[in-house]
């Protein structure tokens, strides 16, 4: 009999979460309202930041992060070109130029400060750091760069909610002017689509809050509740509020958080146990940083470009679901550049990275499966045949 696919990712909702999201819709009020406001504050305080703001997406959270570090038409923000594209097409919403920064390489990727520090000229106006995967990018060194030339840092958090630096300290998403954390479906604190920009600044909360609502200077929720009978408007704003139904699903989820986080933890040292010595691949970062990582996703490299391909679809024949994170941002057609100059080390990572399926409820035999699969494939792509029962190809 056929067993069911491993998904890349899987949500399972257990019923006080579910009834958190009833209770939003029986209470007659579905946009943002008292349910947004109690969970922007929960995950202030879970953060350690003076100040959240529930926002739609990840991305609008980037978007308002960029607004409120002043960057504008003509300025420069340098981003890793190993990300999701939001990072640099929210630097495009402000008008201005996303300058990619090559990542350190096959063993961790996150941005290179030695290049981000060669890249920073005159119109450059802020810095990206995202905490790939859930890992610290080098929030120190960046910080201090960003100090020295009057740089503002944006974290994109998206990965990596309660993640720390590898040194410990303050919680990733604190360390700069803001961080964006995104709660699309499948991250670590997922409620389908949802965002959040947290910041200790107070001018930036209130541009936050200002421009989520079309920069009104009252809400639906304060009219309805008779404490503004209307409103102006002082600027040129959006529409970027969380609804009460999803921010209903994360106040119920967030508690859950850590353990959601232990869950991955366990499973990606079980898989590093496991491939760690497989040959043709390699895992990024070090056994160590695992115990700072939200655990996003589980990253490995393949050794051989050329064997990525053919992997993916002997894994997808044996029901193994698998993903890149990611291709690289400065060779995809819309943000092609003629002068664009190399970026080596990201764009080797947009073609041997591979990503593996985690999910905190991720069953040890189907982790076995994968790491089979996986094991299996590269044998047969290298024209070894694995002994049966034997972890590890032998070499011919
Ligand atoms: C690194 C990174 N930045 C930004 C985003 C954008 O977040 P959202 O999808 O919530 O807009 C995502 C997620 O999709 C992401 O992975």
């Amino acid at each position: 009999m056929d067993r069911p696919p491993v998904p890349l990712f899987d949500i399972r909702l257990s019923g006080a979460e579910t009834a958190s999201v009833e209770a939003a819709l029986r209470s007659g009020w579905l946009t943002m309202g008292p349910r947004t406001d109690r969970f922007a504050a929960a995950f202030a305080q879970h953060l350690g930041a003076r100040h959240a703001v529930a926002l739609s997406t990840g991305t609008a959270a980037l978007h308002l992060a960029y607004l409120a570090a002043g960057v504008g038409p003509g300025d420069e923000v340098i981003v890793p070109a190993i990300t999701f594209v939001a990072t640099a097409s929210a630097v495009r919403y402000c008008g201005a130029t996303p300058v990619f920064a090559d990542v350190v390489g096959q063993d961790d990727l996150g941005i290179d400060p030695a290049h981000v520090a060669a890249l920073v000229g005159p119109r450059t106006k802020a810095v990206t750091v995202v905490h790939y995967g859930g890992y610290a990018g080098p929030i120190e060194k960046i910080a201090a760069l960003c100090d020295e030339r009057g740089l503002a840092l944006i974290e994109d958090a998206a990965h990596s909610p309660s993640a720390n630096p590898t040194s410990g300290g303050a919680k990733l998403g604190t360390w700069g002017l803001a961080g964006a954390f995104s709660f699309f479906s499948n991250k670590v604190l997922g409620c389908g689509e949802g965002g959040l920009l947290a910041t200790d600044d107070d001018d930036v909360a209130r541009l936050a809050r200002s421009l989520r609502s079309h920069a009104m200077t009252s809400g639906t929720w304060d009219r309805h509740r008779g404490h503004a009978p209307g409103y102006d408007v002082v600027g040129l704003g959006y529409n970027y509020r969380l609804d009460e139904l999803r921010a209903a699903l994360l106040d119920a989820r967030l508690p859950g958080l850590e353990a959601d986080i232990a869950a991955r933890r366990a499973l990606v040292r079980r898989y590093r146990e496991m491939l760690r010595d497989v040959p043709g691949l390699t895992l990024p970062y070090r056994d160590e940083d695992v115990d700072h990582s939200s655990c996003y996703v589980m990253p490995t490299m393949v050794a051989d470009a050329g064997v990525r391909a053919p992997l993916r679809a002997l894994l997808r024949a044996r029901g193994v679901q698998t993903s890149v994170l990611y291709p690289a941002i400065h060779e995809f057609s819309a943000y092609r550049r003629p002068r664009q100059p190399p970026l080596p080390r990201s764009e080797r990572a947009a073609r041997t990275q591979l990503t593996l399926p985690l999910y905190p409820h991720l069953s040890h035999s189907d982790q076995d499966r994968v790491v089979a699969a996986v094991e299996d494939g590269l044998a047969q792509l290298a024209g070894v045949t694995r002994q049966p029962g034997a972890r590890q190809a032998v070499p011919a």
